[in-house]
């Protein structure tokens, strides 16, 4: 299996990918970070797919397309989202069905989009966490593969939670990935939800 990774940010999730020895052979960001930069380093190939090049209105689908196209092209069969900060439409998930990953920073289906972190927080949750799940048409809403908590301590800030919601990340996407690559995770194109319009995993 050839893994590829998504990425938009600093890629502390994508470095622990590397130094556990996860077969990475591609990474891929939609906008310059620090992440295509780890990449390099490892001498993994990174490729920038720049989402502000589609276009003022941002045109989705071509978007994908271009990214679809790519992982075609360079043999991916399993796609790993590790903070990629685009959603993207119908063309990757029916190319790729059943073989996109995503870990979000909370206990889904509690606090899904963007700013789970900081939902959590102004909610008042005392235990909060990560999920690992297969990604979807619809945002952050796929069968879930794995969870891990976090104890909210009563200091915590955004940063503060996040950072140690990352280091549980770090560890469970890991295993569930090196899970899926052995087989031991069955990985299975969802059924479409009813109803399911714009959006995907994030
Ligand atoms: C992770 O916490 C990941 O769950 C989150 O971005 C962070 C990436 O960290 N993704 C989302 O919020 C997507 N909804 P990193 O850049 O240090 O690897």
């Amino acid at each position: 299996m050839s893994l590829a990774v998504l990425v938009s940010g600093t890629g502390s999730i994508l470095d622990a990918m590397v130094a556990a020895g996860l077969p990475v052979a591609l990474v891929v960001s939609d906008r310059p970070c620090p992440a295509i930069g780890l990449a390099a380093d490892h001498d993994i190939e990174a490729v920038v797919v720049r989402r502000d090049s589609f276009g003022d209105d941002f045109d989705r689908d071509a978007y994908t397309v271009r990214l679809t196209d790519l992982l075609v092209d360079r043999g991916v069969s399993l796609v790993a989202m590790a903070g990629f900060g685009t959603i993207l439409g119908q063309p990757v998930y029916d190319r790729f069905a059943g073989q996109i990953l995503n870990t979000h920073p909370a206990l889904l289906p509690a606090f899904p989009g963007w700013h789970a972190v900081r939902d959590a927080l102004a909610h008042g949750v005392t235990v909060t966490g990560c999920t690992v799940h297969l990604a979807t048409l619809e945002v952050d809403a796929g069968p879930i593969l794995a969870q891990g908590t976090v104890e909210v301590r009563p200091d915590d800030d955004e940063a503060s939670l996040h950072e140690r919601i990352k280091a549980v990340e770090r560890r469970l996407y890991v295993d569930t990935i090196r899970s899926v690559l052995v087989g031991e995770a069955s990985v299975a194109a969802p059924p479409v939800p009813a109803g399911a319009s714009e959006g995907a995993s994030t």
